[in-house]
This record gives structure tokens, sequence and C-alpha cells, in this order.
């Protein structure tokens, strides 16, 4: 047998990414490669890149430029692009970059392997098309190799909601939900290697309505069956729209033991003003009540959100009303960012905020919200939780895991597992973990 090729990726972005970086990586597995740390050693590169951040094509441009060296050295090296930036440039990125030999989008990963053979026989590889049929059930993993304890799915993809500010739906494409028998079996699949949690991803997963036996299934449908699965201890999902919080997924929250109490529910902004420059189709309010209903259900739910500042023609009035939601929701994590252009959505077009101005509003925003989750992560001294043990901590003897909040927990003790879920009662809240004791 040939000596196995070596394959670097390096993965930007999102979940949704690292879930792709996974399945590209086995799909290539059967050409016969195995993944390797470093580029200096790899018979392949692949850059899975992100196209959320501002001046993303450029950096991926420019990682690549520092890539000359090793092609000079090694002419066999294959290079690609995937991801994001692979579907916003397409070709143009071969024709900017010669060195590139492979251009694949999102949509196109499980046709990786016929890519690879082409670029092998000296051809450029480029496919960026939406295909029909699902990537995911082409690119199904042969070799049944162990897993962590907790795994990614894909479930849904792409988005119609088009908001001003964002690329995803030119990027990602229309939403797509995967039928739900296939999330199923690909559950059991991964419940067999050894995860024990599994966060359902997509870019608006709560929109998810995959084919079910009986019609379309809604997300909470999807997590009912999971369930189900034996093995299967604990179920998360992201990313979620306001608008697409159904009833029953609320009911979810309170009812179904599976599901843990953490819940990413961007807002973007707290003006309405704003909220309907940015086409979100929701007001603050609205965005309150839901909350109110869904701490009803669950009342001790982690909230998680992102934020814009400094979007086109925010004013100071405008953003204190965003100051005043996240007071009155207090999350226990959330992403703030500051405003930037991404050429082809219609905000790019408007009249941009002072970015000193956005600076200082980002800083304000930060201070709150790092207040609000410290605040919560204190609260959780003295309490117990359930806690999946993910990998040793950095001190001798320690493991790290998860509690159902999301929080990181540290714990001193032998006999724990990588994989065990354990009760702990948390004594101590650092900088950015807990620390407890086993019971
Ligand atoms: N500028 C700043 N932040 C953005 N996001 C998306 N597009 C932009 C942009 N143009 C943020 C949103 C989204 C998160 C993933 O990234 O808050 O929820
Ligand atoms: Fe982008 Fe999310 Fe808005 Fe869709 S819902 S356009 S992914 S920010």
């Amino acid at each position: 047998m040939s000596e196995p090729k070596k394959l670097f990726i390096k993965t930007y972005g999102c979940q949704m990414n690292v879930y792709d970086s996974e399945r590209m990586s086995e799909a290539l597995g059967g050409q016969g490669y195995v993944e390797t740390k470093t580029p200096d050693d790899a018979d392949m590169i692949l850059l899975n890149t992100c196209h959320i951040r501002e001046k993303a094509a450029e950096k991926v441009y420019s990682e690549l430029g520092r890539f000359k060296g090793l092609k000079a050295e090694k002419p066999d090296l294959k290079i690609g692009v995937a991801g994001c930036v692979a579907q916003a440039e397409g070709e143009e990125i071969m024709r900017r970059q010669p060195l590139v030999d492979l251009v694949v989008g999102p949509q196109s990963y499980h046709r990786l392997p016929e890519m690879e053979a082409k670029t092998r026989a000296g051809e450029k590889a480029l496919d960026t098309d939406f295909p029909e049929e699902d990537k995911f059930e082409k690119l199904k993993n042969r070799p049944k190799a162990k897993r962590g304890p907790t795994a990614f799915l894909t479930v849904q993809e792409g988005c119609d909601k088009f908001c001003a500010f964002c690329v995803v739906p030119y990027t990602r494409g229309a939403e797509v939900s995967r039928p739900a028998d296939r999330i199923i079996r690909e559950a059991h699949d991964l419940v067999e290697r050894g995860v024990r949690e599994i966060t359902l991803l997509g870019q608006n997963v709560n929109a998810y309505h995959g084919a079910g036996p009986d019609g379309d299934m809604t997300l909470a449908g999807l997590i009912w069956e999971l369930n189900k699965v034996d093995g299967l201890e604990r179920i998360r999902f992201t990313t979620s729209h306001p608008n697409d919080m159904a009833d029953d997924l609320i009911e979810a929250h309170g009812s179904c033991e599976k599901l843990m109490p953490y819940l990413h529910l961007p807002v973007q902004s707290g003006s309405d003003r704003i909220l309907k420059r940015m086409n979100r189709s929701h007001t603050a309010e609205s965005y309150l009540r839901l909350i109110e209903r869904i701490r009803a259900a669950r009342p001790d739910i982690v909230m998680s959100g992102d934020f814009i500042v400094g979007f086109p023609e925010e004013t100071e009035e405008d953003f204190q009303a965003t100051m005043d939601l996240v007071e009155e929701v207090k999350y226990g994590y959330a992403y703030s960012f500051k405003y930037s252009t991404r050429p082809g959505t219609p905000a790019a077009e408007r009249a941009q905020v002072d970015p000193a101005a956005a600076d200082d509003r980002l800083q304000r925003l930060q201070a709150l919200i790092t207040r609000h989750q410290r605040e919560i992560q204190d609260g959780m001294v003295g309490l117990t939780v359930r806690v999946l043990f993910e990998k040793p901590g950095r001190l001798p003897g320690q493991m790290v895991g998860k509690s159902e909040y999301l929080h990181s927990v540290h714990v001193k003790g032998t006999g724990i597992a990588v994989g065990d879920l354990k009760e702990v009662r948390i004594t101590d809240s650092g900088a950015n973990s807990l620390a407890g004791e086993l019971l």
C-alpha cells in the first residue's frame, strides 16, 4: 500500500465550518488522505473560509500568498479554497492567485473526491453550484472512527431572511432543510462512535422544516425524535431567528429532558427604527415578550445573543435602546460586533456611522454584557450542575467539561473519564470558567 497523503485543513468562522471541515476530511479519507496539523508536510491544503467578517476575501488572498514557498518546494502540493469566500469569489480566486488548484463552495463538498482527482491530473477544479442533492448524504463516512463526547450535526443550511447587513443568503444560498430520517440516522451513528451531546446546526436552525414521515417536521419535532435516541444525553441547537421561535419549540424547552437550558437568539439591536432598517421583521418589544414566554417555559434558561453596533444611521438614542434591551434580558453570553460593510448587501450603500462613535458604543455594550455574564456565572456558585467532561484540564488530575448552561467547569478528581456526565457542586467562579467538586 502506498503512503497516506496528508491533508491540512484550516477552518475559519462558525461551527458550520467546523462541521463541514470534518466532513471534507472524511470525504478525502476515501482518497487516501490523513489529516496533519501543519501545512509544511501536507500534500493538500484546504482553507475553509468564512465571509462574515470584513475584508474576509483579502485575508484569504494574503494567507494563500504565504504558501508560495511551499508550493515551489513541492510542486505536487495541491491548494484548495472552500467555504463562503469560495462561494462568493468563485473563479476569481484562481485568476488572482494561480497557485490555487481547487475552489469548492459549501454545497459541493461531496464532489471533493472527483475534484481532488482532477487536480492530481494537473487540472484546476471549480464547483460553486447550489445543487439539489443532499451533500451530507453523499459524504457519509465510511470508517466508524471514534469521536469525542460532543458533535455538531447540520440540519439546515442557508437563509431567506436577507438581513440588510448579512452575506449569508448570498454565500450559503436559500434555506434548505435535510430530511429528518437522515439526521436521525446520523445521530445514531454519532452516538455509536461515542458522542453524548449533539448541537444541531443551521444558519436559521429554528426555521427547520425537513421532510418527516407525516409531512414536514418542525425543529421541535426533530428534537423530540432525537430525545428518543438511547445513549444521546444532550441536545442543543444554533442559530435561531426570533421570528421562527415556534410554540412547540418554546414548549420543548420546558418539557424535553435532553434539550439543554441555553438558547442563542440574536436580536442585533434594541431600536425598532434600526431593526426595521436591518430588515429584521421583529421589534424590541416582540423580542422581549418572546423571551418572557421562553423563560416561563424554562425559568433557568441562559440566553445568548448577537449585536451589531454602528449600523448605518444608528444614533446615540438607538444605541441606548440596545443597552436598555440588554439590561432587561441579561445575557449569559453575547457576541457584539461593530458593523462593517459587506459589498452587495443593502446596508453597504447607506450613510455609515462615525467609526470612533461606533468603537465607543461597542466598548460600552461589551462592558455591560461582560458584567451580566459575570453575574450569571457567579450566581452558579453553590449550585449543583451536571457536567459532560470533554478533556483534561491544564493542571494535573483536572478535567474540564460543560454544564447544561454551557459554562466551562473545572473539576479536580480521579476517576473522571472523557465522556462522563456527572453531578458537580460549583465552588468557585473564575474569569472564564467555573470550578467545582464531584458530588
Ligand atoms: N457587520 C457586523 N456584524 C455582522 N454580523 C453579520 N454580518 C455583519 C456585518 N456586516 C454578525 C451578526 C450575526 C453574527 C454571526 O455576525 O450579529 O448574528
Ligand atoms: Fe444573516 Fe441570520 Fe439575518 Fe439570515 S437571519 S440574513 S443568516 S443574520
